[in-house]
């Protein structure tokens, strides 16, 4: 196929159906500027937007929420930046320390422009001059499509924004958003007490507005083609699609996309099919909840039903934990990693997220497990809500619904049964540099 055949089988009107994000895509292959525009047509600029004007209100009319995990409505941080005194900055954040996630490296890697176009968009909405584009200095194939696709926007003179990129350490907490300031500011990547929040003083000592990858991508669809379209899938509260990373036990652990409310079997499906029997799903990645197979299968991928079950959808992981393996013994491993990217600064994260490691690991190791559960509990109160930032509080969910939904193992491991680890361990386990700057 030439590429002139290709490009023109690419353009598209207002998709109906899915995909919506991921038309386009062809894995490992980074669209170029060109296709983008072909495919996309240019998005709306100049005029059609102004600073607080009509693109934060028909974000706001989308109902789109982030999507870096704590699904906040991205409008209602727009209109926090815009009321503030000072030229407000955009910054992309690229980081994505979730080691189950994919998700945003795959579009800053596949389809950049996007990211950035849903980026400018968002500075001109909120009367930004700069944005910069944080993305982990790890991530070779992200960085190179990054860094390509804003050499082809400036030959283009694109944009009259100052776009910039930023190779951000690979840390778990690195993406979290004070973090983040603090690293563009010249020091390491961790989080900083707040108030006060980016949105009031952050890059620079000015108003920033952070957001995800995904939830910009999301902007420059509804900039292009309204919130009535975006509201075409997804339920009335959660409207829209989602990408998700699906891995574990299914045939082909990939990214797909889903509309809100689409349940984990089809995700599953999507995906191929489970490989086995399924114990439990993690849903959210490291940061997020343990499920048991049977409460997760047919729960729709909203906010609002995974809350009523005591989990969130985060970053959109799912992992499909196979029945047959000891989930007390991946989820002790996990645990260790986690204590160890703590950013160290604060007592509950510091000592406290030790301690629970510790006592993951007694648990796994078949010392004590039953005192050493009680003893978690004690450990989660001492923890919860404590830290400059909530860190440990993810970290207690995973452990906390890890006990939960593993409970039967705890009972295995005290009366000296045999445990299921097996090999090889599940869960990667990320190896980074360990440096924060
Ligand atoms: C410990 C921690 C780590 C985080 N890591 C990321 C990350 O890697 N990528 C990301 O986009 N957001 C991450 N976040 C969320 C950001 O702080 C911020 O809320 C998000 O980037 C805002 O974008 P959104 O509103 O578009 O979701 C993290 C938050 C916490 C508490
Ligand atoms: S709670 Fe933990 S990760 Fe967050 S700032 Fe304190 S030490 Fe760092």
């Amino acid at each position: 196929m030439t590429s002139s055949s290709r490009t023109a089988t690419l353009e598209r009107a207002a998709p109906s159906g899915l995909p919506r994000l991921l038309a386009g895509y062809r894995p490992d292959e980074s669209m170029s500027l060109r296709e983008h525009l072909q495919l996309n047509r240019p998005p709306p600029r100049r005029g059609a937007t102004r600073r607080g004007g009509p693109l934060i209100a028909t974000i706001e009319a989308a109902g789109l929420r982030g999507r870096g995990g704590a699904a906040f409505p991205t409008a209602t941080k727009m209109r926090a930046v815009v009321q503030q005194r000072g030229r407000p900055i955009v910054v992309v954040n690229g980081s994505e320390g979730e080691a189950l996630s994919v998700k945003d490296q795959m579009l800053l890697t596949s389809l950049p422009h996007l990211v950035l176009d849903g980026a400018v968009l968002a500075a001109e909405a909120v009367g930004a001059d700069e944005v910069v584009v944080a993305v982990d200095r790890d991530t070779r194939g992200a960085l190179a499509s990054v860094s390509r696709a804003l050499a082809e926007r400036r030959a283009a003179q694109l944009d009259p924004e100052v776009l910039r990129l930023v190779q951000l350490p690979t840390r778990y907490v690195a993406g979290e958003e004070t973090a983040l300031v603090q690293f563009i500011n010249g020091g390491p990547a961790k989080p900083t007490f707040t108030p006060p929040r980016p949105f009031e003083r952050g890059v620079g000592g000015r108003p920033t507005l952070i957001q995800n990858v995904e939830t910009l991508a999301h902007v420059a669809l509804i900039a292009r083609f309204g919130p009535d379209w975006y509201r075409e899938m997804g339920t009335a509260d959660e409207p829209g699609s989602t990408l998700l990373t699906v891995g574990g036990a299914v045939h082909h652990a990939s990214v797909c996309e889903v509309a809100l409310g689409t349940p984990i079997s089809d995700a599953v499906h999507a995906a191929g099919g489970l490989t086995s029997e399924v114990s439990a799903f993690l849903v959210g990645g490291y940061y997020g909840s343990w499920l048991k197979a049977g409460v997760a299968w047919e729960l729709p991928l909203t906010n609002a039903a995974l809350r009523a079950e005591g989990a969130a959808l985060g970053t959109g992981v799912v992992y499909a934990f196979p029945a047959g393996r000891c989930g007390l013994v991946a989820a002790a491993r996990v645990t260790r990693y986690l204590a160890g990217e703590s950013a160290g600064q604060c007592g509950p994260c510091l000592y406290g997220l030790q301690a629970i490691s510790d006592a993951m690991a007694s648990i796994a190791d078949g010392r004590q497990p039953a005192v050493m559960a009680q003893r978690l509990h004690q450990l989660f109160d001492e923890v919860r809500g404590r830290g400059a930032c909530r860190y440990p509080d993810g970290v207690v969910r995973f452990v906390a619904t890890a006990l939960e939904v593993f409970e039967d193992e705890i009972w295995r491991h005290d009366s000296n049964g045999r445990c299921l680890a097996g090999e090889p361990p599940l869960l990667p386990i990320p190896a980074y540099d360990g440096r924060w700057q």
